[in-house]
């Protein structure tokens, strides 16, 4: 298990308002989690929400998985690091030169959020594709192969980490190393529905697998009390 400062817990504020998000953000706290920001939020919502959700006192990984020509994406990036962001996405698949220019560009002008750039996270293969889907858009290998190859291009850019199933995680851990970030989304507590997540592990398989942070959605914020969940998830992988 690798040794990570503060909480594991990365919670999913998967709303489309500003009132829900804040209303669940109040009934957790930043000594046990972390909030992720994702694409319906922030669209819906804008930077102000982020902007609040660190006023709380929350990191917050904005999860917009950024993929386009290099300089766009490089200052999209900068745009998150100055906005205050903890941890900051992008689609492997954009490749070298991509992955690259963010890099240069968080590690050159980023301003510093508590004396850290954000980490800049990779997106692999989406676990919701198969290899059917992936075959009609040209790509033939395997899955796993796919993700082997991104994870392995994403590193050599200099990317902190990637995102990937927590099935994926215990083969990830051992090809590239104690220092690479794993960010395991498809967890399941064992007594929560699975929702429309498939292939999916407890909190504690995660960490045992290699996951450096779990992001967890409706299992915490559907629970009748979000941050007594939170420290029964604690308790269950310290
Ligand atoms: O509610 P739940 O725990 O399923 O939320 C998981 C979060 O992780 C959601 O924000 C979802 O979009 C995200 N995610 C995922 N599976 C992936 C990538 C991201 O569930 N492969």
């Amino acid at each position: 298990m690798i040794d990570i400062q503060g909480p594991r817990i990365i919670v999913a504020m998967d709303f489309d308002n500003a009132d829900d998000c804040f209303y669940m953000a109040k009934r957790l706290s930043p000594q046990y989690c972390r909030l992720k920001v994702g694409k319906e939020l922030f669209t819906a919502c804008g930077p102000r929400v982020v902007e609040y959700l660190m006023r709380l006192g929350f990191d917050v990984f904005l999860d917009l998985k950024f993929h386009d020509i290099p300089n766009t994406v490089a200052k999209a990036v900068k745009a998150a690091a100055q906005l205050g962001v903890w941890m900051v996405n992008v689609h492997a698949s954009g490749g070298q030169r991509m992955m690259v220019s963010a890099r240069e560009m968080l590690d050159k002008h980023a301003h510093h959020h508590n004396g850290h750039k954000p980490l800049l996270i990779g997106v692999t293969v989406l676990t919701s594709l198969e290899a059917h889907d992936l075959h009609a858009v040209g790509i033939a290998e395997e899955p796993e192969a796919h993700v082997l190859r991104l994870t392995k291009l994403a590193q050599h850019c200099g990317l902190d980490g990637v995102v990937c199933s927590a099935r994926e995680a215990g083969l990830l851990r051992s090809q590239f190393g104690e220092d690479f970030c794993l960010v395991t989304p498809g967890i399941r507590l064992d007594s929560s529905p699975a929702d429309d997540q498939k292939r999916t592990l407890t909190p504690h398989a995660a960490v045992v697998a290699g996951s450096s942070y779990l992001v967890i959605g409706r299992p915490i914020t559907q629970a009748h009390d979000p941050v007594a969940t939170c420290k029964a998830i604690i308790q269950s992988i310290s």
